[in-house]
C-alpha cells in the first residue's frame, strides 16, 4: 500500500472540503442485546423466534454485532480509520418497549453515551429514526397500515429530537422507505410476509406523512440543524429506445424511486404513479389536511443509497388478470447481456448510476443538499481473502469505491450538491435475512472469535483519502 507522502503527491480527485467522509449502519444490525435493559420486542425478534430457519445459518437479531456493549472501541475504529461523521440509528423498540407511552431511560443513557462518544471523538452523528425495525406492539395493531402508529412515530421522532437534538444536527426519518413496503407488503423477505398491493400501497402512504409529520414536529422546535430522507434510488434503465421500454421504465421509476423522493423533495406525488393507482382502484386512505401536510414539510437534505441500477423492459407477456395486482404488471426486468456483476452478491455493479442520479436530482429536484448515504460492496465467505496477518485483503471493496468515488466527483464537477460519501457499512453486520451471509464493512467481525474487530485493507486505504480529502 502507498504512503500518506505517495498518494498525497498523486491525488487526482479532490473533493471539496469538509466532505463528509464516513459510514453508516443501523439498529437492529448492530446492536446486539435484543432482549435486555428494557428493551421491547420488534418485528425481527419476533419473526426470529417464529421462523429462525428464514435467517442465514440460523442467526438471528440478538447475535449481531455487539454495539450495545463496545461502541467505545467500535468509535476509536472510526476516527482511526478516518471518519468525520458516522450514520446510526435509534431503535424506536429499545426508547420505547411498547412503541409509545413510557420512555426507556436505559436507551436513553446508551444513546446519551454512543452520540457523547462521537462528539467528543470528531465523528458526527447522523441519527436516523426508523430503520426497518417496527416494534412489535405496533405491528400488532397494524403497523404503517394503521394511521395510530403515524403518530406513535411522531411522538417517538419529537422525544429524540427533545432528548438528543442539542448534539445531533442530521436527523433522518426513514432509511429506504420502500424496502418495508416491499419486503413486508409484496415480496415476502420482511414480517408480516404479505402479499397485498393495497396494503402496500397503504404503508407507504402512512410512511410518507410519518415523515412529513416528524419533519414538522422537527421544525417546530427550532433546534438549529437539518432534517432529510434516506432513499435507496435505483434508476431505471430501458432495454432499449424503444417507446414500449422507455415507458416500462418510465413506470418503475415511479413506483420505486418517484414514490417516495417526489413528496420527499417536492411535497407531491408523481403524476403517473397516481394515475395507475386511480385506474386500478388501489388510492390509498387518506385524511384532509394530509396534502397540505405532505406539500409543506419536505426534507432539508437527501440521502442517497445506491448500490444497483435497475433494467426493464415492455412486458413480455400479457398478464393473468386474475393474479394479485404487483407493480410489475406493467414492466418485466431486464437482465443485459455483458453487465458486470458483484459475484460474490449477484449485484450487477454499475457505477455510472450514481452519477445518473445525482445529475437527476441537480435537474429535477432543485439540486437540493445531498449525500450517498450508502453505497457499498457485499462480499460472501469473505474469511477467504485473510491474510497471515489477520488483515482481510478487500482490495475489490477498494475498486469498488474508487470506482464510485470518481463519478461522484465528476457530478460535483458539474455542480452537483454533494456533500459526503458514506459507505455501506463500518463493521460487517447482521443483515436481516440474510444474517452474517454477505459482508459489507471496513472493519471485520470475526464471529468465530467472540465478534473480534480488524480493519480490513479498505479500513486502512479510506484513512488516506479521508485525511487527503480525496484519491
Ligand atoms: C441496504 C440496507 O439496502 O442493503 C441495509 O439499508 C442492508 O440495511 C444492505 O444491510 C445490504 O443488504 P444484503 O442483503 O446484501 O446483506
Amino acid at each position: 500500500m502507498k504512503t500518506i507522502e505517495e498518494v498525497r503527491k498523486d491525488i487526482k480527485y479532490q473533493f471539496p472540503k469538509n466532505f463528509w467522509w464516513g459510514s453508516s449502519a443501523s439498529a437492529t444490525q448492530t446492536e446486539g442485546a435484543a432482549d435486555i435493559d428494557g428493551k421491547g420486542k420488534n418485528i425481527w425478534d419476533f419473526w426470529y423466534e417464529q421462523e429462525p430457519s428464514r435467517f442465514f445459518n440460523g442467526v438471528g437479531p440478538a447475535d449481531t454485532s455487539q454495539f450495545y456493549y463496545r461502541y467505545k472501541e467500535d468509535i476509536r475504529l472510526m476516527k482511526e480509520i478516518g471518519h468525520n461523521s458516522f450514520r446510526l440509528s435509534i431503535s424506536w423498540s429499545r426508547l420505547f418497549p411498547t412503541g409509545k407511552g413510557k420512555v426507556n431511560s436505559k436507551a436513553v443513557e446508551f444513546y446519551n453515551n454512543v452520540i457523547n462518544e462521537m462528539v467528543e471523538a470528531g465523528v458526527e452523528p447522523f441519527v436516523n429514526l426508523y430503520h426497518f425495525d417496527m416494534p412489535m406492539a405496533m405491528q400488532n395493531i397494524g403497523g404503517w397500515e394503521n394511521r395510530e402508529v403515524v403518530d406513535a412515530y411522531v411522538e417517538y421522532a419529537t422525544t429524540c429530537f427533545q432528548l438528543f437534538g442539542d448534539r445531533v444536527k442530521k436527523w433522518f426519518t426513514h432509511n429506504e422507505p420502500i424496502v418495508p413496503v416491499e419486503g413486508g407488503y409484496l415480496y415476502d423477505f420482511h414480517y408480516p410476509n404479505e402479499v397485498n398491493f393495497r396494503k402496500a400501497v397503504q404503508v407507504g402512504y402512512h410512511t410518507i406523512l410519518s415523515s412529513a409529520m416528524a419533519i414538522q414536529a422537527y421544525r417546530e422546535l427550532k433546534q438549529d440543524g437539518k432534517i432529510g430522507i434516506i432513499l435507496n434510488l435505483t434508476p431505471s434503465y430501458p432495454r432499449s429506445q424503444h417507446p414500449a421500454d422507455v415507458k416500462a421504465s418510465e413506470i418503475a421509476d415511479a413506483f420505486f424511486n418517484r414514490s417516495f423522493l417526489d413528496p420527499s423533495v417536492k411535497g407531491e406525488f408523481p403524476a403517473e404513479l397516481v394515475a395507475i393507482l386511480k385506474e386500478e382502484g388501489y388510492m390509498p386512505v387518506m385524511e384532509e389536511g394530509d396534502l397540505d401536510l405532505i406539500k409543506f414539510n419536505t426534507v432539508d437534505l437527501l440521502g442517497v443509497n445506491y448500490y444497483q441500477p435497475r433494467r426493464v423492459k415492455a412486458k413480455e407477456n400479457i398478464p393473468n388478470p386474475d393474479a394479485p395486482f404487483m407493480p410489475d404488471r406493467y414492466f418485466d426486468n431486464y437482465i443485459m447481456p455483458g453487465r458486470k456483476m458483484n459475484p460474490h452478491r449477484g449485484w450487477e455493479i454499475y457505477e455510472k448510476g450514481v452519477y445518473d442520479i445525482l445529475i437527476n436530482v441537480k435537474e429535477n429536484y432543485g439540486n437540493i443538499e445531498c449525500f450517498i448515504s450508502e453505497n457499498g460492496m457485499g462480499v460472501e465467505g469473505e474469511e477467504r481473502f485473510r491474510d497471515e496477518e489477520g488483515i482481510i485483503q478487500d482490495d475489490y471493496r477498494i475498486e469498488f469505491i474508487e470506482e464510485h468515488l470518481k463519478w461522484v466527483h465528476k457530478a460535483i464537477q458539474e455542480g452537483c450538491n454533494v456533500k459526503g460519501y458514506h459507505l455501506w457499512t463500518f463493521m460487517d453486520n447482521w443483515s436481516w435475512t440474510n444474517a452474517y451471509k454477505n459482508r459489507y464493512g471496513f472493519v471485520s467481525v470475526n464471529l468465530e472469535k467472540n465478534a473480534e474487530r480488524t480493519v480490513k485493507k479498505s479500513g486502512r486505504w479510506f484513512k488516506l483519502v479521508s485525511e487527503n480529502n480525496g484519491f
